[in-house]
C-alpha cells in the first residue's frame, strides 16, 4: 500500500451531530478535514427519532431537568456537567433553528411542540416529528459542507490515532492513519487538533437499534493510543425495537409512550403498573429489565406497545415515519398493538473527557456518544444525548481554538508488512457473529459473575485470532471494525467484572444491591503497556 501524508489544522473523525457541530465552530479558524467511513449522513444521528431534551417552556425549569438527569444517572453523574448541559441547551437549540432546522410546532400556535419520554417529569423534548435526527443532520451538513475551509472525505475510515507516545514523547495525539476504503490506500493525516466524534458501539450486540457504522472505532482507537476510557459496563438497552422479520434495527420511539402508549403482554394485560410509579414511561433501564423478565417468564418472543386507544389522526401526524414503516409491514398502530423487544441502543461509556471535551491525551478532544462527560452517569435520560453532543462539541471547539498546537514529530509511514490479500473473509464473519451473540447472551440486560467469566474466556480467544489475522493480511474495513468491536467487548466485560454491585444499566444477579460505600465511582480503564506501533 502507498503511504500519503496530508496535513490539516482540525481533523474531525465522524460526521454525526458531534463532528459536524464541532466543524461548524472551528471552520472560520483553519483548515478542517472531516473523515467519515460511509456517506456523510450515515450515523446514529440520522436515525434519532424522539428529539432533543431542553428546557423550553415556562412550566418547566432547569432544576427539574437537572433533577431528572441525576435521578436516572443513579449516583454517577457529575452535577456541574449536568448543570452546564441543561443550562446551555436552549442556546444550541436556537442555533440549530438559525441554521434552518425545522422543529415541529404546536398545531394551533407557533410554539415548539414538546414531547415527553421516559424519566422526564415535564414535556421538554423538541423534535421534528419522528425524524429529528435526519432534519438536524441535513441542516448541519448543508452548513458545514458549504464552508470553504472544510474538506469532507467520505468512505474514509480512521484506523488508529497517531500518538506521540509511539515516539517516546509526552502522550499526545497529532493525527490519524486513515484508510481510503475505495482506493485501498492508507493516508497519514497530521493535524494540530484531532476531534473524535465516531459515535457509539451498538453493533457489539446482535440486537441493536444502531446503524452498521456504530462499531466503537473511536473508543478502541483512543484506548489503543493510551487515553482513559470509562464506564463501559453501562450499555443502555432501548425497550422498544420493532419486532418483525423484515425490519432491521427499526426503533419505535419512546415518544409514543410519551403520548400515552402502553406496554402489554400478548393477552393484552399491562405489566408496568406496580413496577414503577411512571408505569410504561419509567426510565429505560427499568422498562428494559422488566420486559426482559417478562419474555423469560412467559417464553414469548416479544411484548406489545398499544396505541390504539389514542387519536389515530394525531398519531399519523406526530409519527409519520413510524406509521409508514409499520403500515409497510402490515401493522396499523391506530388499530392494533406494535410488537416490540429491547435492543442495545446507547453506549454510556466511552473516552473520558473533562468539562471542555479534552481527553487525557493532549491534542485529542471528543464529544457525542464516543465520550463520557459525566452527564449520563450510570444511565442516560432519554434525549439527553443529542443535547450532550451539541453542548460538548461546542465546548471542545472553544477549548481547541485556545490551544497552541505543537508541531508533529517525524512520523513513521504506515507499514503493511508481509500482508497479502485475504481470502479468508469467513474468519471475520464467523467471529463477528459469535462475538455479538455471546455479548447479548452473557453481557446483556441481566448479568452474572459466571456469564461474565464465560464471555471473558471467549473474547480473549477471538482477540487472539483477530491479532494474528490483522498482522498477516491487508486490512479491510470489515476487519478493522471487527478488531474494534472485539476490543470494545473486552472493555465492557472487564468493566462489568469490576462493578460488584447493580447500578443504573449494570444489573447482576450476584450483586443485586447498589453499594454506594464502595462502588460509587467511574470504572476507568487505561492501556498500561503503551500504544502498539504498527
Ligand atoms: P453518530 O451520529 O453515530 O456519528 C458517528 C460518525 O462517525 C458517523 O458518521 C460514522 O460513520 C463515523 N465513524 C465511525 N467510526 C469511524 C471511523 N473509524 N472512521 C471514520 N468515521 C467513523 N438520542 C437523543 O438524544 N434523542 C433521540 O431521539 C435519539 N434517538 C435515537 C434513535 C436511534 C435509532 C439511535 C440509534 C440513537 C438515538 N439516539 C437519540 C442516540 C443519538 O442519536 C446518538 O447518541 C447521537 O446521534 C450520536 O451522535 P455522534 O455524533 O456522537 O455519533
Ligand atoms: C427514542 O426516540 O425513543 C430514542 C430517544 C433516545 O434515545 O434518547
Amino acid at each position: 500500500m502507498t503511504n500519503h501524508i496530508r496535513e490539516t489544522d482540525f481533523l474531525v473523525l465522524g460526521s454525526g451531530i458531534a463532528g459536524l457541530y464541532y466543524a461548524l465552530h472551528v471552520a472560520d479558524h483553519g483548515r478542517v478535514t472531516i473523515v467519515t467511513k460511509r456517506e456523510a449522513h450515515e450515523s446514529s444521528t440520522q436515525y434519532a427519532q424522539g428529539g432533543i431534551a431542553s428546557v423550553l417552556s415556562k412550566e418547566d425549569s432547569f432544576e427539574s431537568h437537572i433533577a431528572d438527569t441525576l435521578k436516572v444517572g443513579a449516583g454517577l453523574c457529575k452535577e456541574e456537567v449536568v448543570r452546564a448541559a441543561v443550562e446551555e441547551g436552549p442556546r444550541h437549540i436556537q442555533r440549530l433553528m438559525d441554521l434552518g432546522v425545522a422543529f415541529t410546532r404546536e398545531e394551533h400556535s407557533s410554539q415548539l411542540d414538546l414531547g415527553r419520554e421516559g424519566g422526564h417529569s415535564h414535556r421538554r423534548v423538541v423534535h421534528a416529528t419522528d425524524l429529528t435526527g435526519q432534519e438536524v443532520e441535513r441542516a448541519l451538513l448543508a452548513a458545514v459542507t458549504g464552508h470553504p475551509n472544510v474538506t469532507l472525505l467520505e468512505h474514509h475510515m480512521a484506523v488508529d490515532l497517531l500518538s506521540a507516545a509511539h515516539y517516546g514523547q509526552e502522550n499526545a495525539c497529532f493525527g490519524a492513519f486513515v484508510l481510503d476504503l475505495q482506493a485501498g490506500e492508507v493516508l497519514t493525516m497530521l493535524a494540530g487538533n484531532v476531534f473524535l466524534a465516531t459515535g457509539g458501539a451498538g453493533k457489539v450486540y446482535i440486537y441493536t437499534t444502531n446503524p452498521d457504522v456504530a462499531t466503537g472505532d473511536g473508543i478502541a482507537m483512543a484506548y489503543r493510543a493510551g487515553a482513559a476510557v470509562a464506564n463501559m459496563e453501562f450499555f443502555q438497552f432501548h425497550p422498544t425495537l420493532l419486532y418483525h422479520p423484515q425490519a432491521k434495527s427499526f426503533l419505535i420511539s419512546e415518544a409514543l409512550r410519551g403520548e400515552g402508549g402502553q406496554l402489554e403482554r400478548a393477552d393484552g394485560t399491562r405489566f408496568m403498573e406496580g413496577v414503577h410509579p411512571m408505569g410504561s414511561l419509567a426510565p429505560r433501564d427499568v422498562v428494559a429489565r422488566t420486559i426482559d423478565a417478562e419474555l423469560k417468564r412467559t417464553g414469548d418472543d416479544c411484548v406489545y406497545l398499544d396505541m390504539s386507544h389514542l387519536d389515530g389522526g394525531h398519531l399519523e401526524r406526530r409519527f409519520p415515519n413510524i406509521h409508514e414503516k409499520c403500515i409497510s409491514l402490515g401493522i396499523d398502530m391506530r388499530k392494533e398493538p406494535i410488537p416490540v423487544v429491547p435492543a442495545a441502543h446507547y453506549c454510556c461509556g466511552g473516552v473520558l473527557v473533562d468539562e471542555k471535551g479534552a481527553t487525557t491525551l493532549k491534542g485529542l478532544s471528543a464529544a457525542g456518544e464516543v465520550s463520557v462527560t459525566g452527564l449520563h452517569g450510570a444511565c442516560r435520560l432519554a434525549s439527553n444525548s443529542l443535547l450532550e453532543a451539541l453542548v460538548f462539541s461546542a465546548r471542545a471547539a472553544a477549548h481547541d481554538l485556545e490551544q497552541k498546537s505543537q508541531p508533529p514529530p517525524e512520523v513513521d509511514p504506515w507499514r503493511s508488512g508481509d500482508a497479502t490479500d485475504s481470502d479468508e473473509a469467513i474468519v471475520v464473519s464467523q467471529n463477528w457473529q459469535e462475538l455479538r451473540r455471546f455479548m447479548w447472551n452473557y453481557v446483556g440486560i441481566v448479568r452474572s459473575d459466571k456469564r461474565l467469566d464465560r464471555a471473558r474466556r471467549r473474547i480473549e480467544l477471538i482477540r487472539e485470532e483477530i491479532r494474528d489475522y490483522y498482522w498477516n493480511f491487508h486490512i479491510t474495513g470489515d476487519l478493522l471494525e471487527l478488531r474494534n468491536l472485539a476490543l470494545v467487548a473486552h472493555l465492557i466485560i472487564e468493566s462489568a467484572r469490576r462493578r460488584k454491585e447493580s447500578r443504573g444499566l449494570h444489573f447482576t444477579i450476584d450483586h443485586p444491591e447498589t453499594n454506594d460505600e464502595l462502588q460509587r465511582h467511574n470504572t476507568v480503564l487505561t492501556r498500561v503497556d503503551g500504544p502498539s506501533k504498527r
